[in-house]
């Protein structure tokens, strides 16, 4: 049988995380989506779940498998569905991480029928979509929360400036302009800056090493409460 090498370092903790993209319908056969495998966020779940924890799977439509070990997997489609799921389970989780790659804009309505082709340009008009993690950060009480940034410019500035508005512990930083960071690779490089403005530059590595680092980040955060 095959057996986990489980730790109990997260033992007793609720933590949500999400992964992959969301998909913004337009019509029945069409939508607007995100490059997002999902390997991040699973990579995670599954290495909470090594450590003990109740995990629980945020999903948006991907080829993985729900990794062995997780508790509840929640599969979702559009941002709207990401923000039910995830907001009904943030009151009781001790951990947040937020890997999804989320519309930042959605279809303003979507076509009940097909739209046919006609000769001229069709124009889309798209809405906001809310901002899940900011909207679980002006709710949080003592969970720790964990955001991600993928930028292709002022990688630094910018994932401090979320870390600032979305209330957040730290931000796991991918430079997706580098060659091995990001998306469809295995590996990524990242910087993981916290609130207090320390930034760590990590070397590249495997999601599975990365998904280690953040359990590491987030235990440290837990001992020195
Ligand atoms: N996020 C979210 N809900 C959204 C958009 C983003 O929860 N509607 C989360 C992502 O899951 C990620 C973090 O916010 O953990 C940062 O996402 P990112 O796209 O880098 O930042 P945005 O705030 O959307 O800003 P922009 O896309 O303009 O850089
Ligand atoms: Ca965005």
């Amino acid at each position: 049988l095959f057996m986990l090498n489980k730790t109990d370092e997260l033992k007793g903790k609720k933590v949500v995380v999400t992964a992959g993209p969301t998909v913004e319908a337009i019509d029945p056969i069409r939508y607007i989506t995100n490059r997002s495998t999902g390997k991040m966020g699973y990579a995670i779940a599954y290495e909470a779940a090594l450590r003990g924890a109740d995990v629980t799977l945020v999903t948006g439509p991907t080829n993985l498998k729900v990794p062995f070990g997780i508790k509840e997997a929640v599969e979702i489609k559009s941002s709207r569905d990401m923000y039910e799921a995830v907001y009904s389970n943030f009151k009781d989780a001790d951990i947040l991480i937020k890997s999804a790659a989320v519309a930042d804009y959605r279809p303003k309505n979507i076509y009940s029928s097909k739209i046919k082709k006609k000769d001229d340009d069709l124009k889309l008009e798209l809405e906001r979509t809310d901002d899940i993690l900011k909207s679980m950060g002006e709710l949080k009480e003592n969970q720790i929360i964990v955001g991600f940034a993928a930028e292709t410019d002022d990688l630094i500035e910018n994932a401090k400036g979320k870390i600032e508005k979305k209330n957040l512990d730290f931000i796991v930083a991918n430079d997706v302009k580098q060659e091995g960071a990001g998306f469809a690779n295995e590996t990524n490089i990242v910087k993981i800056i916290s609130r207090d403005s320390n930034i760590e530059s990590l070397p590249i590595m495997s999601k599975k090493e990365l998904s280690k680092v953040i359990c590491d980040k987030i235990i440290d955060i837990i001992h020195k409460r």
